[in-house]
Parts: structure tokens; sequence; C-alpha cells
């Protein structure tokens, strides 16, 4: 069966499409509108959809749109409850379910061809949990899903067994972990719905010292669930106004992340521990905005009975499109198998479900836009290259494969630069236009991590926190956050040859098999998808060598060449302009 999953209620709107239960397209909106987060999450805006990665998807996998056999919409109208009874104080939130009981016509819209009665809805958790609990390896496993809301909840505890979800527990509005999370962020400063993460590395450089208020105003109940009382931020530290002046980001306000930060972990491992005695499962997955958490996502690792914990990449609302479409593959009867026998969903296996472009292409782009470029196909040459311009302490933006799902740069879409060098944490938050108290990640080599981090491994996808040996500390100080802890990716070379190459190669030159990694965007902006916004982002940014594919554009080169790149542009331009005769 040929299902396309699609995102567009809430925000980070999406699409992926599952053929016979396997993922082989998945992206977010963002990346080809280059507007963060495809749109903000306001009720207005919930009739649009993601055209352009709906679009892709079917591109992709050479389909057209009377192939599909169904679309899955990760939202259910029908759940829907006037936001007075949700205890929410939104008087347009109607709008949301007036547009989503309307989105199988403005599918068909946006897809001709497409016959709104093959749209299905999908409730908003279970299409998290299917993210999780479908995407996962293995048969069955325990499912958490936490984030700001969907239709009616922000919860949902289950278990997945042989593709089938029994809900156990559905904590309802207005009790929210995210929402909550979502409103110290706006209080101190930063963007809801985007920010969040923010506020979690602001809470390394604070003491939880309101943990007793907080242990009484947000608790877990009997049946699995959880009760949030209304907080009022300011009694802890005043309202920080971003941009427009007042208060600044002081010690109260990094107090005040600490504590609900800590909170929230001891509330999920609570959460957590219920399920796992619920089900007795060795393997809990999850998803949802708030398993991008990846301080509580280790907390529950390290203090759960749980053997492993498989966070969904996209974790945030982007991944309901893929759980959408993963969902309808095991509940549709399949035309082909009498109407009765659905396809398994195959375990993902990567995050790398984006865009990609070939060698020859990426070249053709380099040419058109007059950039001069070198070319190493051999692949122990250019990680050769690669790493010692990178032991040279060079910043390198690298651009490999297909982009990543989710928001995390997994080494496909990345900025790398030398560990070793305090001044890259600086360096790096000064291109990308970032705050000075965010730290950066380490790229790993798998069969290494073990030996410098204690946490998770493997750790493919960015999803948890390590401790960083004490003898490392000092080794590779720029990824060392300020409480010793760095968010590691392990990258094992079976899966990411190219950089794995790079690595081992940068570890031979410098003793260090590990690299700086941050994604490959300035602020505000999404992340880098496509060639040209390589090269925009090469051109406005100091970075000293873009790596695409093959390719090799050294700033150096750049500047030496401009002069002549420009007047061969000029005369080609006035060449075109001359009239023919
Ligand atoms: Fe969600």
């Amino acid at each position: 069966m040929k299902i396309l999953g699609v995102n567009a209620v809430f925000h980070d709107p999406s699409a992926a499409l599952v053929i016979d239960g396997q993922t082989v397209a998945a992206a977010e909106e963002e990346r080809f509108s280059r507007r963060k987060h495809g749109k903000r999450p306001v009720p207005f805006a919930a009739w649009e959809l993601p055209e352009q990665a709906m679009r892709w998807c079917l591109t992709r996998a050479g389909l057209r749109v009377e192939d599909l056999d169904a679309v899955g919409y990760s939202f259910d109208p029908a759940l829907c409850l006037p936001a007075e009874h949700l205890g929410l104080s939104d008087p347009w939130d109607h709008l949301r379910r007036t547009y989503a009981e309307r989105a199988p016509w403005f599918l068909a819209e946006a897809l001709p061809g497409l016959d709104p009665d093959d749209v299905h809805f999908v409730p908003h958790h279970v299409a998290h949990a299917a993210s999780a609990g479908l995407a996962a390896p293995g048969p069955s496993s325990a499912c958490l899903v936490l984030d700001g809301r969907g239709e009616r909840a922000s919860h949902l505890a289950g278990h997945h067994r042989e593709g089938r979800l029994e809900v156990l527990a559905a904590q309802q509005l207005p009790h929210s972990l995210g929402l909550l999370y979502e409103g110290l962020t706006e209080h101190l400063g930063f963007l809801r719905s985007s920010d969040e993460y923010k506020v979690m590395a602001l809470a390394s450089y604070g003491i939880p010292r309101h943990l007793d208020d907080f242990r009484s105003l947000i608790r877990t109940t009997p049946d699995g669930g959880f009760v949030t009382e209304q907080i009022d931020w300011s009694r802890y530290a005043p309202r920080v106004a971003g941009e427009q002046g007042g208060p600044t980001l002081g010690r109260a306000h990094a107090d005040l992340a600490a504590g609900v930060q800590r909170r929230l972990e001891e509330v999920l491992i609570e959460l957590a521990t219920w399920v796992h005695e619920r089900t007795g499962e060795q393997m809990l997955t999850m998803a949802g905005g708030t398993a991008l958490n990846c301080v509580a996502n280790t907390a529950i690792a390290r203090r759960t009975r749980f053997d492993q914990v498989w966070v969904q990449p996209a974790a945030g609302d982007a991944g309901t499109a893929l759980g959408a479409a993963l969902r309808l593959t095991t509940v549709l009867p399949d035309p082909f198998e009498g109407g009765s026998a659905a396809t398994p969903p195959r375990p993902m296996t990567t995050a790398a479900l984006g865009r990609d472009w070939s060698d020859e292409e990426l070249a053709d782009h380099l040419r058109s836009a007059h950039v001069p470029f070198a070319t190493q196909a051999d692949l122990d040459a250019l990680a050769d290259e690669v790493a010692g311009a990178l032991a040279a302490d060079d910043v390198v933006a690298w651009f490999q494969g297909r982009s990543a799902f989710g928001p995390r740069a997994l080494g496909c879409r990345s900025l790398l630069a030398h560990p070793g060098a305090q001044h890259n944490l600086e360096r790096l938050n000064a291109i990308k236009g970032r705050e000075q108290f965010r730290p950066v990640a380490p790229l790993v080599l798998l069969d290494r991590a073990a030996d410098i981090f204690d946490g998770p491994i493997p750790s493919p996808y960015m999803l948890f926190v390590h401790d960083v040996q004490p003898a490392w500390r000092s080794r590779i100080p720029a990824v060392v956050h300020v409480d010793g802890t760095a968010r590691i990716q392990t990258v094992d070379p079976a899966a990411q040859p190219v950089l794995a190459a790079v690595l081992q190669r940068f570890e031979e030159l410098t003793g260090l098999p590990a690299l700086v990694n941050t994604s490959l965007n300035t602020a505000g902006r999404p992340m880098v998808d496509s060639p040209r916004d390589a090269l925009e982002l090469f051109g406005s940014a100091p970075v000293d060598l873009l790596v695409m594919g093959p390719h090799l554009v050294r700033r150096s080169d750049l500047f030496a060449e401009s002069g002549h790149a420009g007047r061969r542009t000029e005369q080609r331009t006035v060449a075109a302009l001359e009239p023919t005769r």
C-alpha cells in the first residue's frame, strides 16, 4: 500500500510516504519554504498544508496522486471539544476543528486527482505513538507520548504489540507538560513552540532551588496521568521581554529553568515507571515534543527499569506525518491482499529521509553559481583533505546525502569544527548568531564512543546527553557543556561511510575521534536542505570550506577568483541581452 502522511494543524507541517510498510521519504515543509517551523502555531494557520513536502514525497517515489491508496492526516476533528471545556482561553481554537474537518478538500485541491474519501483522520497522539512504536526496532514496546496538546489531551501511555496499540492512559487538557514548558519558554523571552531546547540548556546554569514548589504544582496521578497547576512564573523570576528590552536573563531565570527541568525529569520517570509496570516491556518508545528533551530522556534511560529507550528522531509534530502513514499501514485493509492483511511497518533505520542530489547535479549547481571547486572522487583522499582542514581549525560546512527528518543535524547538513579548540564554541555560536550559553555537540565514531562518553550508546539521533569522561573534558572542551555533559551523535561507518572516514582520519591527525557538529543554518532559518541553501549560507557566513558530496569549495579560492567570476557573469549577461538579428 502507498500511504502519504500529512501533519498540518499545529506546527512543523510535514509529509511522509510509506510504501508497503517501508518509509521511503519524509520531510518538513520548512526545508522547502525556508520559513522556520513552516508557520506560526496559531489557529488561523491550521488550514495551511505542507504542499511542497507532499509533492516532493510523491516525486521522490515516482508516484502520481492517483497511485496513493490513502492519505493519513494527524488530527481527528471528531475528538475536539470546545476550548472552554478544555480549560483553554484561545477564542479562536475552534478554527482548528473547522479547518481539519475540511482538510480532505484542501488536500484534494493541493493534490489534484486525490479523492477526499481517501483521506483518513488519525488521532494526534495515536499518530505520535505510531511514529515511535511502529518505527522502532522490535515487535513490541511500551509507549509514552507527551506534547503541548492534541485534540483534547496532552499525553498518551500505551502498549504496542504486533502493530496494534492499546491505549492505557491519556491525560486530558488543560493539564499539559508541554504547554507548561512552552509557558516558561515564553516567560524567559524565547519563542514558544520553538525555543524550548534553549530553556533546557539554560537549566544547566541554575540551581533547582524552587523544586519543592514545583513538586506540589506538577504531580503525577495514580491513573498514569498528571496534574499541572497554573504557575505564576513572575514569582520566581521577572519576565524577560526578549528583544524589546527589559530584564535580561540572569541567575533567577537559570534557577527557575533548573527547577522546572528537574521536576519534568522526575515526572517523566514516574510516568515511564507506571507504563513499565502495566506492560512489563523491555523497550520504551517515545514521541511528542517533550521527547526532544534529551536531558529528561537520559534520566528515563538511567533511572527506570527499561532496557532500551527509543525516541522518534522527529519527535515533534513533524513526526506525526510519518506516524499517521504508519498507523494506516496497520489498520487499513490492503486492496491487493483481499482487503484483510496489511503489510507490517518495517523499522526506521535512518533519519536521512529527505532530499538529495547526485554528484553531477551538485557540480552543476556550483558551476551555475560560478563558484570555483575541486572534486575529490576518492573517499580516502576526500577524508584526508577535510580532516586536514578541520585539524588546521577550519570550520567546514558539510553537505552529504539525503537531508535528515527532524530538528537535529545528523551529519547530513552540518557545520563541523575541531573539538579541541575551546574557542570553537563561541566561534560557531557567532557564525550561527546564537546565544553564547548554548552548547554545541560532538559527533563521535561509534566504536570509540564508550571510551569518552557515559550514556546510552549507540546514540545515532542526538536524543540523549552523555557524561564526558573526566580525562577527556580538557581534550574536547568545545563540546563539553557547563555541567560536564555532551549530546552526542554516534557515527556508524556502515551507515555514514564518508563522515566516518573523516572522523577516522581526524583521529589519526589529532588523537581525537570526535568533531564539533552543529546544524547547517544561521539563526532563525531552517536547516540547509538544497545546494542553493548551502551556497547562500557559505556566501554569508565565515565558513572556511564547503563540502558538497565529493566537491570542495574553499573560501580562499572563492575570494581569489571572485573578480574573474564577476566579470564572466557580466559578459554573459550583456551577451544574453543583445538582440538577435
Ligand atoms: Fe504533538
